[in-house]
């Protein structure tokens, strides 16, 4: 069992981080933040808002989780802190170790092997079962759009198993018994999710990228439809909807921030594109914090202005944005506010599902996971095994499960990466300490405890069923790494990295 704390050296990250075939420093401040809100703004804002408002009950009766109700603008505000922490050690060791496996690739370097597979583990929780929560927002916002122009396909047809089993909503439950029926069975399948990943898949395999054009006229398209949003809205609150308040006091704002966290993730996928940074010492901190404040700041308004427009309570639905003109009577923007979640949530999909096998390539040229797991398409050059195998299984997923329980299991993945980032900042400046840190954290020891700690205090704020399922996640993990990674790692071996073609950089046009 020697070796399991196994730390790769930063020198190696380095050099791997030099030599992978001409990935070009093409990026700047301000390209790194237009990347962050392209990677951030998605299905948290336009999805997880309204259960984290309004709460979650089964169809027992069982309450899930509180919601925050109106004190949502304080959850989104103390997230920012949480996340504050996090970015800033992301920062510290993206300007040190400007290396493409972001987290994992640090926890290499700190924690030892197997913590960084731990890490590398989660990270398919935040990138493709968070991809998985986005697809069935994608299709919530798809079907209102064209609920707007009478359009209307079947309820069977856009409900997952899961979803509709583990809904309390009785017009939603009645499809357990009008859905056809296959061999007892009703067939309940959320199609549109599947389509759209499915769609995004076969993009990436040959080969259009978010580009850095793309990706800045995708920002533009959200930030107008949350400035829409947060203008009409504005005009049509009714300042009695904020009262009261906190309906659940303290418990609601931690439950509510708990799966709303959701909003947040991505600003840490910027650092995979740290090899392709010009200035990466200076430009990714500014560039990873810029892109945080920002984001806070448009959700604590748009939390504000849907929490005053209609009822919290009513804010539980799949598209709740929309859903908030509509119920207040402002139906001719619903389906503008619906066309630009859909575009907004097609660019969260393609940049995590562009990102996945960024993180796989980093793991098999580790030699943790099989070779193949990276190859490269002779002709699109695009990791397309692990393209297709991704786009697959986050497709299939979407199909059938529940949205809050895939949101809950990608929150709890990635704040337990988030705290592991935390602490390997802090062992390696004693590992470590005369390494050159272009950005070195403020108050170190206060900013990583704290940031580890608010990490777990958020994740305490999820069921016990993302625990349970969180806990499978690992054991399943572990015995992978016992199975595979063990025998075959490249550093306990005492090997050169594996040699394999990088998937293809983020272009800047
Ligand atoms: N933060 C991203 C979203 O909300 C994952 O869709």
């Amino acid at each position: 069992m020697s070796g399991l704390f196994s730390r790769k050296p930063i020198a190696a990250l380095l050099a791997e981080g030099e030599n992978q075939g001409g990935l070009r420093r093409a990026l700047g401040v301000s390209d790194l933040v237009l990347l962050s809100i392209g990677a951030v703004i998605g299905a948290g804002i336009f999805s997880t808002l309204g259960t984290a408002a309004a709460g979650e009950i089964k169809a027992t009766g069982e309450v899930v989780r509180y919601g925050a109700g109106p004190a949502l603008v304080v959850s989104f505000a103390l997230l920012g802190v949480v996340c504050g922490f996090a970015a800033l050690c992301y920062a510290e060791l993206a300007s040190m170790i400007p290396q493409a496996g972001s987290a994992y690739a640090y926890s290499y370097a700190t924690l030892g092997e197997i913590i960084a597979w731990i890490i590398g583990w989660d990270l398919i929780l935040e990138y493709a079962v968070g991809n998985v929560a986005v697809a069935i927002s994608w299709s919530g916002y798809f079907v209102s759009f064209l609920t707007g122009f009478g359009v209307h396909i079947p309820d069977w047809l856009t409900h997952g198993y899961w979803d509709v089993h583990s809904s309390s909503d009785p017009a939603i439950r009645t499809l357990l018994d009008t859905a056809p029926h296959l061999g007892g069975i009703p067939v309940l399948i959320n199609l549109p999710a599947f389509v759209i990943v499915m769609a995004i898949t076969w993009l990436l395999v040959i080969g259009v990228r978010e580009s850095t054009r793309v990706n800045n006229a995708m920002v533009v398209v959200k930030l107008l439809v949350l400035a829409v949003f947060v203008i009409v809205g504005a005009m049509h609150i009714d300042t009695a909807n904020y009262k009261p308040f906190a309906p659940n006091g303290w418990r609601g704002i931690h439950q509510g921030a708990a799966i709303v966290f959701f909003a947040f993730i991505g600003f840490d996928a910027i650092s995979t594109a740290a090899e392709e940074t010009k200035n990466p010492q200076r430009d990714m901190p500014r560039g990873i914090l810029l892109g945080l404040a920002i984001c806070t700041v448009i959700y604590m308004i748009v939390g504000a202005v849907a929490t005053g427009l209609i009822p919290y309570a009513q804010l539980k639905s799949a598209d709740p944005l929309a859903h908030a003109f509509d119920v207040a009577g402002l139906k001719t923007f619903g389906w503008f506010i619906s066309l630009g979640a859909m575009v907004s949530m097609a660019a969260v999909l393609l940049v995590f599902q562009y990102g996945q096998p960024r993180i796989f390539f980093a793991m098999a040229r580790d030699g943790l996971l099989p070779p193949w797991a990276s190859k490269i398409h002779p002709k699109y050059r695009t990791p397309h095994i692990t393209t297709i195998i991704t786009g697959v299984l986050v497709a299939t997923a979407a199909l059938v499960v529940d949205d809050d329980a895939t949101y809950d299991l990608t929150n709890i993945g990635t704040l337990s990466a988030f705290a592991l980032v935390c602490i390997g900042v802090l062992v390696l400046r004693f590992t470590d300490p005369d390494r050159p840190r272009p950005f070195r954290v403020p108050f170190v020891w206060f900013t990583t405890i704290a940031g580890a700690a608010a990490c777990l205090y958020t994740m305490y704020g999820l069921p016990p069923a993302a625990w349970e399922r969180f806990a499978i996640w690992l054991v399943i993990g572990l015995a992978l790494y016992f199975a595979y990674g063990f025998k075959n790692s490249t550093l306990r071996r005492g090997r050169g990295p594996v040699e394999l073609e990088p998937p293809p950089p983020i272009e800047k046009e």
